[in-house]
């Protein structure tokens, strides 16, 4: 009996499941909704007259779904599982993360229905009203206290690389969600914001380029560190150049917000500071793409015949793309073209599309087999097909909203030599009509996949049977 008192130590990876099949099930959701508003963009009747079903409601429920509900969860997801991998201890507290996987699903609820409800703050991607701001607070502290108790109790000296991109991440939005959501209730479900005027305006961009540098960027390259090695089954490429890409991309991101308000009542230096700083972005963007693609060098076959490896790989192209064209359209001259036209969302869908969707569907089909004591996905070929729909669907959409960008720009700033406006504004809504029927189509295609994604799951979860790994005794590499 010399093992009766030898307790053996699993990790968590009860809230790691948890978390990797809602990530899943708000990847379809949120995706559809997206699907309905790009449709209602080419055919507004299809809101049927129900207020709820409206534009302006449906719009932010999308953003809410695929950045907090999908991105988030993935987000809970591969950081509780690598923080244990990568310190060789359980998380610090179960009961803790068991609290921030129910409290996140909440807060998701209640977006649900708040947000077609019209209860609104009225702050882009920062929508939610004052109570569920609370308890966003009160699970974003837990999840600190659960990453950092971990690390802080970690068995390994050396703190891996990704998971100094999850503390910023964590630390970064936790800071930004109370800033901008300071608010003063006028009612249960209604606030007004703590600041006024341009001030608020800044306090909001602020907000959003980081909540776009931090949540949608630093997070995910955490991810990046932890499962393009992994999947390799290779060293990261330089791990000198992934310290230098920390400290320069967290540094550079928060000065970057301005290049929202470029020719507002902003004062002028600060959209230039805001514009110079996003130029500067593109060197520590590029440094973190060139340390996660050359960590296949060697190994470039791989990819031939690893569509999760591919996965992976081409969200590092996306997003080498976006943060190209990001710096270029914060240049005041590009923006003064670019601004409220379709371009911004083409930018926007292929880091989101591209980078965010592909980089996380690529670590859960990594991680969801081995959830569930399987060696791989139930259908590899299914993978395979998710890949090809996805890329093939993100080059619609992206390519229709480019072209149907700078048209618009272009017909908004043509005038005729009596100075009159060549083009009505209703002129340059017909002429984008064709471009929002392709990126439904496009649309269609990455949401098919997503749903291909959801049968596979389901599939490797009913083949297969919950596990919790064990700790092995000595520790191995990351
Ligand atoms: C099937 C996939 C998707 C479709 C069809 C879709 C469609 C749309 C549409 C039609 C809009 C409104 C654009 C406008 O107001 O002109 C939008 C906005 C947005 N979507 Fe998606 N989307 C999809 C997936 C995603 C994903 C996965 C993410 C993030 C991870 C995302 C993030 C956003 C953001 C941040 C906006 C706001 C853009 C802005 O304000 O400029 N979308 N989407
Ligand atoms: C070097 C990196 C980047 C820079 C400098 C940058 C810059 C910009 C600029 C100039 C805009 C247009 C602002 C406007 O005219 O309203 C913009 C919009 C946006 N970008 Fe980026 N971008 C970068 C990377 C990314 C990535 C990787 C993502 C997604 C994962 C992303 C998501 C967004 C979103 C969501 C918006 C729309 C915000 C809104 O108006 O609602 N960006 N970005």
């Amino acid at each position: 009996m010399a093992f009766a008192n030898q307790q053996a130590t699993v990790y968590n990876d009860t809230v790691v499941r948890q978390f990797a099949i809602m990530t899943v099930v708000y990847g379809v959701v949120g995706m559809l909704v997206g699907v309905i508003i790009a449709a209602q963009l080419a055919w507004p009747e299809l809101n049927l007259g129900i207020p709820w079903l409206t534009y302006g409601r449906l719009r932010p429920l999308h953003t809410n779904a695929v950045i907090f509900a999908f991105g988030g969860c993935a987000l809970f997801a591969t950081v509780y599982y690598v923080v244990q991998r990568t310190c060789q201890v359980r998380l610090f507290s179960d009961k803790l993360a068991a609290f921030t996987f129910w409290g996140w699903q909440v807060v998701i609820v209640a977006a649900v229905l708040s947000l077609p409800l019209g209860f609104t703050q009225g702050k882009e991607y920062a929508e939610l009203e004052w109570p569920i701001d609370i308890l966003i607070t009160l699970v974003w502290v837990a999840y600190a206290v659960v990453f950092f108790g971990t690390v802080g109790t970690r068995k390994v000296k050396h703190i891996y690389v990704a998971n100094w991109f999850f503390g910023a991440f964590i630390i970064a939005v936790a800071i930004l969600h109370i800033v901008n959501s300071a608010a003063i209730p006028a009612g249960a479900l209604k606030s007004y914001s703590a600041y006024a005027g341009v001030q608020d305006a800044m306090i909001q961009w602020w907000y959003g380029h980081n909540a776009v540098g931090f949540f949608l960027t630093a997070a995910f390259l955490g991810m990046m560190y932890y499962f393009i090695p992994k999947q390799a089954g290779r060293p990261v490429y330089s791990y000198r150049l992934s310290i230098v890409h920390f400290w320069a991309l967290i540094f550079t991101y928060m000065w970057a917000g301005p290049h929202h308000l470029h020719y507002t009542a902003l004062p002028d230096w600060t959209q230039s500071v805001g514009m110079v700083f996003s130029l500067i972005l593109l060197a520590p963007s590029w440094g973190g793409m060139i340390n996660g693609i050359m960590t296949l060098s060697g190994a470039w076959h791989k990819l031939r015949d690893d569509p999760i490896l591919r996965f992976l790989i081409v969200s590092l192209s996306f997003y080498g793309m976006s943060t190209f064209e990001g710096p270029m359209m914060s240049i005041k001259t590009v923006n003064a073209l670019s601004h409220y036209t379709d371009w911004t969302v083409g930018h926007v869908h292929s880091g989101a599309l591209g980078w965010v969707g592909l980089v996380s569907m690529g670590s859960m089909y990594y991680l969801i087999p081995r959830l569930f004591g399987q060696k791989q996905m139930y259908s590899v070929k299914a993978i395979e097909v998710h890949f090809w729909t996805a890329t093939i669907g993100i080059v619609i959409y992206i390519a229709a909203m480019w072209i149907a960008g700078v048209m618009q720009g272009l017909m908004w700033r043509a005038i005729n030599a009596d100075g009159t406006l060549t083009y009505t504004f209703v002129e340059s809504v017909k002429a984008t009509y064709p471009f929002y029927v392709l990126r439904l189509l496009g649309g269609l295609l990455y949401l098919s996949g997503m749903v291909i994604m959801l049968w596979n799951t389901l599939k490797t979860a009913t083949a297969g049977r919950a596990v919790n790994v064990t700790i092995p005794a000595v520790a191995a590499h990351a």
